[in-house]
């Protein structure tokens, strides 16, 4: 049981908490929805249940979602730079328990690198893995195995997930997902890096297993660890633009591989495994204001959790803990029926790569009206509706925001926000009980891995002294704080 004193002084809390878990366990399982906040998932849930049932408006059929059914706590997410935070120093707090500032990847506000759950798990003699839709050195699945200033330093990062300049070595068995560009020489068409070092070819000579598209994912559910899958040179595709063009696989289905591989590589040992899966673009959506693609990345999420749910059943040495980084978007629902976002097949990002690639001898209306609209769900689009999309800052932006009010949904903010998120988890027999007796209640975003710590027996300060000695040495691996940044949209995801 956790043990907290709360002494209120000058409106100021002072949590001591002395973790305890009641909950042994031999494999975690963590989920990050980046962004997903409070009103996600009844988006999602309202979305699923016309898809499913055919109903909606007042009283709908409801189609429960996995995630519905698994709240235990809430936890509060400031970093130490400010109270809206980024994933870089919110993934620092969930993945190694310290405060930091928004941009940092696993150091401290002085730059010192402290160590995490998944490098505590890798030296304790568990197998590790990572799974993301975005590029997997981006800062949420980053601040498990690498130690950077700025998360803009995905090169370095690569660097580190793989070995190559990790002062521990390769802490992670299993890498899937998307940003290949930072693993490829910058003499490739693509390339995120401005040297020659090919991260690749390195991969392979090390021993690991590569694979680069959907076909070379299929043939690894019988592969050995360790294993390296980039999708996409940046982030994968979203779900919903996934489905119609099938050249990558989903988060499912990573999830599934990543699960099977690292069982099968340890269900014989006395250690399991640590495995970190992020449905990363339910943040990247949010940002967009894009409001059926946030509601099909969500629910892709709670398919994941539906999955890994029926999987603990079937393993209950397993606990799966799930928790948003931060919401984003400010999302409300002020009148959301999902009716006018059932027709939208395609993203809002998609959308405009598509239009921004139109035959330049097409009347823009009119390639607006038959290619564009159709597939954003606005195939009836009122004469003024065309011109607010036209005239607007970007034909996306015009159609996010129709497509939202029609649906009754707002954002308050194309960036993140402050509210406090939820802490789901899962656990088979009676254990379940137990998770839930150990996490009930308000968290601070740096207690989580102290839980999961103790929950497998594990000694994060044990790796925070180990890197402390090699950066007192030498701190060039960590890079600088003042790197330019390559983002989706400029802004701080
Ligand atoms: C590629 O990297 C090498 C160093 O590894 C550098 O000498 C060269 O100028 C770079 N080329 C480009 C096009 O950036
Ligand atoms: C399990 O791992 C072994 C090697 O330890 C491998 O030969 C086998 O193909 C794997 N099986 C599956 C189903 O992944
Ligand atoms: C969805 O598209 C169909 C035709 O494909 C149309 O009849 C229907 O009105 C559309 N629904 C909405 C909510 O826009
Ligand atoms: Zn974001």
């Amino acid at each position: 049981m956790h043990i907290r004193t709360a002494v209120a002084a000058a409106g100021v809390a002072l949590i001591q908490s002395a973790s305890a878990a009641s909950v042994e366990a031999k494999n975690v399982i963590y989920i990050v929805p980046d962004g997903y906040g409070p009103a996600s998932q009844n988006m999602a849930r309202d979305l699923a249940s016309l898809i499913e049932t055919g109903t909606s408006g007042a009283n709908p059929e409801i189609h429960e979602l996995a995630v519905d059914d698994l709240a235990i706590g809430r936890v509060r997410t400031h970093s130490a730079s400010s109270m809206i935070t980024d994933s870089a120093a919110s993934g620092t707090a969930f993945a190694a328990g310290h405060k930091s500032y928004n941009g940092a990847i696993s150091v401290t506000p002085e730059g010192l690198p402290v160590g995490s759950i998944l490098e505590a798990a890798k030296l304790g003699g568990l197998k590790t893995g990572l799974v993301s839709t975005t590029s997997i050195s981006d800062a949420t699945p980053a601040v498990y195995a690498a130690h950077v200033a700025n998360r803009g330093s995905q090169p370095l990062i690569a660097e580190q997930q793989l070995g190559y300049s990790h002062p521990l070595g390769s802490m992670v068995d299993l890498l899937l997902g998307g940003g290949r560009c930072n693993f490829s020489p910058n003499t490739t068409e693509g390339s995120c890096r401005s040297d020659g070092l090919d991260l690749l070819a390195y991969a392979e000579e090390k021993g690991w297993t590569v694979a680069q598209d959907r076909n070379e994912f299929d043939a690894l559910s019988k592969a050995e660890l360790p294993l390296l899958g980039l999708f996409a040179e940046e982030s994968m595709r979203y779900e919903m633009d996934r489905k119609v063009l099938q050249d990558e696989p989903s988060l499912l289905e990573m999830a599934k591989t990543a699960v099977n591989v690292l069982h099968n590589a340890t269900r014989r040992n006395e250690k399991g495994f640590f495995l970190m899966i992020e449905a990363a673009r339910i943040d990247h959506a949010g940002h967009a204001s894009d409001p059926a693609n946030h509601a099909i990345e969500t629910w892709m999420y709670n398919d994941v959790i539906a999955w890994v749910r029926e999987w603990i059943d079937k393993h209950p040495d397993t606990i799966m803990l799930s928790a948003a980084d931060h919401e984003t978007g400010g999302l409300t629902l002020n009148g959301y029926d999902p009716l006018p976002l059932r027709n939208s097949t395609h993203s809002r990002e998609h959308l405009e790569s598509v239009w921004n690639n139109r035959p330049e001898s097409t009347d823009e209306e009119d390639f607006l009206r038959s290619d564009i609209l159709p597939a954003y769900g606005l195939d009836d689009a009122s004469d003024d509706q065309v011109k607010t999309i036209l005239e607007a800052s970007s034909i996306g932006a015009g159609m996010a925001s129709v497509l939202s009010a029609r649906a009754g949904v707002d954002w308050s903010t194309g960036g993140h926000t402050s509210v406090d998120i939820t802490l789901h988890g899962y656990a088979a027999g009676r254990k379940r009980r137990a998770l839930q007796a150990d996490l009930a209640g308000g968290w601070d975003n740096t207690e989580l891995p102290r839980y999961i710590e103790d929950v497998l027996d594990l000694d994060m300060d044990a790796v925070t002294r180990k890197l402390r000695k090699a950066s007192e040495k030498d701190s060039s691996w960590l890079g600088k704080r003042d790197v330019a940044r390559r983002s989706l949209d400029g802004c701080d995801h």
